[in-house]
This record gives C-alpha cells, structure tokens and sequence, in this order.
C-alpha cells in the first residue's frame, strides 16, 4: 500500500482486493475492488467506515499503523453492507470505549448484523447536518438514502474540505 497520508492528518486504511472476480456476486470486476476507510487525526480521533471481511487482517493492520497507539473515538458508520461495515463488530470489541456514529437508519440495521455490547450507550445518532468536532476538524453529515441502501450517509469535513463519499 503506498501514499496513505491524504493530508497531514487524513490518513487512508483501505484495502485492494485484486482476488474477487464479482461484485455483488454479479459484476465483472477485472481489476479488482477498493475497501476505502480513512483515519482522521485531530484531538478526537474518527475511523470513515471499516472493510470487508475479506481483508480484515490487513484493514487492521493499516489502522494499528495509522492510529500509532492511539485509541480511536469514533467510527462513522456511513453504509452497513458488509464490504463497508464487515469489521463494525470487532473494531467495537477492541475499542469498547468508541463510539458508533450513525443515523436512525444505520442502527437498527446494525442489530440485524452485528450483537454489540451496550451498542444503544454507544451510539450517536446524527441527522441530516448535523456536525461533530474533532478538534480543528468538524465533520458535518449529509444524507443519501437509496444511493445504495435506505441508511447512506456521506460526510464532509469542513476545515480541509473532504467529502468522504461512502
Ligand atoms: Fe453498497
């Protein structure tokens, strides 16, 4: 994996699966498919969505690297398919004291994949607009339901003006 630094403090953990042959079960993918998830580095600390548990190992990897020891505040769920939010469980369990942003769509989803321990504490349950500071980096939520499923969301982090796009 090269270039992972997106900015001085974005930092990309994502994974390349050149060893699928269909998306979906149902579209030729001859290069292969990305897992994109990001680290964002401020006073809080936010994990942008996990990675399919096809590349759990090395998805985890890449975040240990990017977190350097540190303990990640959040993961910002922005789309519950497996090849986005396969890790959401076990991210939960080894980080108990994260929490799990997401919208009133995202988690009852959630429950019909993942049993998480005291999920409902954890959770921060955030609406179209809503903004939550990390520090110098406020990330600002916009809903997209139906660009795959009902619960969408993308988020943009207004002081370096990222989309992270789901
Ligand atoms: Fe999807």
């Amino acid at each position: 994996m090269a270039d992972t630094k997106i900015s001085d403090s974005v930092i990309y953990i994502g994974a390349n699966d050149h060893d699928i042959d269909l998306f979906e079960s149902q579209y030729v993918v001859p290069n292969g498919v990305s897992y994109n998830s990001y680290v964002i580095i401020d006073e809080k600390i936010a994990v942008m969505d996990t990675a399919d548990p096809r590349v759990t190992d090395i998805w985890f990897d890449n975040l240990e690297k990017a977190l350097d020891g540190r303990t990640p505040d959040y993961l910002v769920v922005q789309h519950m398919e497996p090849d986005h939010a396969g890790n959401i469980k076990k991210l939960a369990e080894k980080y108990p004291e994260m929490k799990i942003v997401g919208n009133a769509k995202t988690f009852p989803m959630m429950k019909q994949f993942f049993t998480i321990d005291g999920l409902d504490e954890r959770s921060v349950v955030v609406k179209e607009g809503d903004t939550l500071s990390l520090g110098s980096h406020t990330l600002q939520f916009v809903m997209a339901p139906m660009v795959h499923w009902p619960e969408v969301m993308v988020t943009y982090e207004q002081s370096e003006k990222l989309l992270f796009s789901a």
